[in-house]
């Protein structure tokens, strides 16, 4: 199967009340622990790739990776994607390379310049065969230079939704409830604990989210900054030389729902650098006289792969929907 576009992934996703997992890909084992999970299980995948990925590894590489998992892997659709494109030219790069579907975010800036700048990628996007996301509220945290302080993100407003996709074109649409990106998604005092002392971060708006479906019947809805940071893998982080005091996620039975909801569309990097940083951690305190990357690299390929297919079981439901 060749790359595909999300049209058909969402459609069926926003049917069977599933969403598909958008995994960030930056070098060759993250691509491959994603795509043989994907692959094994049978699921639709989107591999996205931010400005800091292609600064890293560069946009033919990538590209030619993602083709080669495609080759490796055609029984799946897979879909390439930018993620947070923050300016008209490298949306169009992105257009004009391959990608099958960009992000452009403009939710940092005004209303009307956020309609503008977002008209102009669905315009030129569209006429290439390209499927463009876009986004309304700001979540906290760093989006590639972008930092959005603590106490500065904004939920979306539903009022806003129909105005914004019906001017602009856009296929699909990234809404803030309260998740944010990165490993330290909420403060310890903002949680409460539960009965074995584990931290509960404050619940998702789900009352924005239904607000903003009863508008726009159908249409696909994106969560970005849904990592669940699992306890498990900022431990081994920590007892192998780590320091990530108080890093909490997204609950995964609140994404779940998400999905079953109007959510096409789950964005998750953070888990998949917990994953990989602990097992290396790990791997090199076991075995302090190993050198060759492909003995430390092996592990922390096979814990994205794990990972993600933890993911599209157990948060997804995508599974057996290629
Ligand atoms: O939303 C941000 C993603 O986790 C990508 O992160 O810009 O460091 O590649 P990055
Ligand atoms: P996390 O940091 O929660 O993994 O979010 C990733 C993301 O939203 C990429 O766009
Ligand atoms: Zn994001």
């Amino acid at each position: 199967m060749a790359l595909v576009t999300t049209t058909e992934m969402f459609k069926k996703a926003y049917d069977g009340g599933y969403a598909v997992g958008a995994f960030n890909v930056n070098n060759m084992e993250i691509v491959q622990g994603i795509t043989e999970a994907a692959g094994e299980l049978k699921s639709p995948v989107i591999l996205q790739v931010s400005k800091g990925a292609r600064a890293y590894a560069n946009h033919t590489y990538l590209v030619k990776l993602v083709e080669a998992a495609i080759i490796e892997n055609p029984e799946i659709p897979i879909a390439l994607h930018l993620d947070h494109g923050d300016t008209f030219e490298l949306c169009k790069s992105c257009i004009d390379g391959g990608f099958t579907s960009v992000m452009i975010d403009a939710s940092s800036k005004s209303f009307e310049d956020n309609i503008a700048l977002t008209k102009q990628v669905v315009e030129y996007a569209h006429a290439h065969g390209v499927v463009v996301e876009a986004e309304l509220g700001t979540l906290e945290g760093v989006e590639d230079e972008v930092v959005v302080e603590a106490g500065k993100a904004s939920y979306t407003r539903p009022e806003e939704v129909e105005e914004f996709v019906t001017r602009t074109g856009c296929d699909s649409l990234a809404i803030a409830i309260g998740t944010s990106h990165g490993a330290y998604k909420f403060r310890p005092e903002q949680c409460t604990r539960n009965a074995d002392g584990i931290l509960v971060p404050p619940p998702l708006r789900f009352d924005v989210l239904e607000e903003v479906s009863k508008r726009l019947p159908g249409f696909p809805i994106v969560l970005h900054g849904s990592s669940s940071v699992p306890q498990e893998f900022v431990k081994m982080v920590n007892t192998y030389g780590g320091n990530m005091p108080d890093a909490i996620g997204i609950p995964e039975k609140e994404l779940r729902h998400a999905a079953e909801l109007s959510v096409c569309k789950i964005n998750i990097d953070s888990d998949i650098r917990l994953a990989m940083t602990g097992n290396i951690r790990k791997y090199f305190a076991e075995h302090p006289e190993h050198f060759d990357p492909r003995q430390y690299l092996k592990p922390a390929r096979q814990a994205v792969k794990d990972m993600v297919a933890h993911k599209i079981v157990n948060v997804l439901g995508s599974a057996g929907k290629a």
